[in-house]
């Protein structure tokens, strides 16, 4: 079996962040929510994997490489334009041939990988496998109507949902897709839609089998999803220690302390990571925290919060909470006269203050 990620797209929801970084390179516990796709593909056991990139082809490429980082090979495939998840299957046929595959979007964590559902589909060899999940919010998603636990029906964001059953983005084909991108037509947004594309498979016969994931799943591409995802993410990591950590500071719960981390006088309450080479002196750092490399961290206090490489955050008298803080950026206290805030801040980001 081979593996088809799809990391092309705006991540228009995901700004200031991306436009300057891929979308599916924002880090969930300090690792791209790329990897996640990636290992979750090896673990089940798949060894070559291209994957569709667009205009931010150069950082994804430059973050993966080839695959000799997870002993696996990747390759790619250049997607000009965003036309569509079933428009990226099309374009990977002569990569595909005719081995059966598992499509996966490179925004989506799932708890428990997809080892024993690609086992299912391998043993039970359907034309395809979905993966359904109930949600609160079905409209924003692609739904799927069941009728005797088969599929009957596939809608892409209908407004109206038939059900509260969203389609996780992890898809699983044999070659009659192929037959089905070429057969449907633009949606209304100007895209091929996979969603069209199993629909077509139901039309016209061929085996589409449902599975409903139980455990947490998550299309990270909205803010609160990405701090989400990390907060789960983060629930089930184990302690670690390679830093240094002065006798005057406090280390509870479940942390991870990477290399040449340096903690002063400060608190650490887990699950969260601190990494490489970050100075956290005189500060609070809370549960539900990922702190990614070099950052320094000094008296202030940070809870359930990403902050990205390079960064820092000085002097803050308040807790900083829920927040997502880019690489290389800088809060600091101003000095106290005159009394005033100053921003420095990219288009459409977002600050709040009390
Ligand atoms: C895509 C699919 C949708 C699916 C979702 C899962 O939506 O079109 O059917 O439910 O991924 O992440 P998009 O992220 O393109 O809005």
């Amino acid at each position: 079996m081979k593996g088809l990620i799809l990391s092309g797209g705006k991540g228009t929801r995901l700004r200031p962040l991306t436009f300057t970084q891929a979308k599916q390179l924002v880090p969930v516990a300090n690792k791209p929510v790329l990897f996640y796709g990636i290992e979750a593909l090896k673990e089940a056991g798949i060894k070559e994997i291209a994957i569709i990139v667009g205009d931010t082809k150069d950082d994804i490429q430059g973050a993966v490489g080839n695959g000799d980082q997870w002993g696996i090979r990747i390759s790619y495939i250049e997607q000009d334009e965003p036309l569509g998840l079933a428009h990226a299957v099309m374009i990977s046929e002569d990569f595909l041939g005719k081995e059966p595959f598992v499509m996966y979007l490179g925004d989506n964590i799932l708890k428990n990988g997809i080892k024993s559902l690609v086992e299912d589909f391998r043993k039970k060899k359907p034309n395809s496998q979905i993966l359904l999940t109930e949600v609160p919010n079905p409209q924003i998603f692609g739904v799927a109507e069941l009728k005797d636990g088969k599929v009957v029906r596939l809608v892409e964001k209908p407004k109206e949902p038939m059900s509260n059953l969203a389609l996780v983005g992890v898809y699983m084909f044999d070659f009659h897709v192929f037959e089905a991108v070429k057969a449907i037509k633009p949606s209304w947004r100007n895209e091929l839609e996979i969603t069209d594309a199993i629909q077509y498979l139901v039309d016209q016969g061929y085996e589409v089998q449902p599975h409903i994931v139980k455990d947490w799943w998550k299309d990270t591409g909205k803010i609160e999803d990405i701090l989400d995802a990390n907060r789960l993410i983060l629930e089930s990591i184990e302690n670690k220690n390679e830093g240094f950590v002065d006798k005057y500071s406090k280390i509870n719960g479940q942390v991870v302390l990477e290399k040449d981390v340096h903690v002063e006088r400060s608190i650490i309450r887990g699950p969260s990571i601190i990494g490489e080479g970050c100075n956290i002196v005189d500060s609070y750092i809370g549960p539900f925290s990922s702190i990614q490399k070099n950052c320094r961290i000094i008296n202030s206090e940070i809870e359930c919060s990403i902050v990205m490489e390079d960064s820092e955050i000085r002097d803050v008298g308040s807790r900083i909470d829920e927040s997502l803080i880019g690489r290389g950026a800088s809060i600091a206290r101003c000095p106290p006269k005159p009394s005033v805030y100053r921003f420095i801040v990219g288009d459409k980001s977002k600050i709040e203050i009390k």
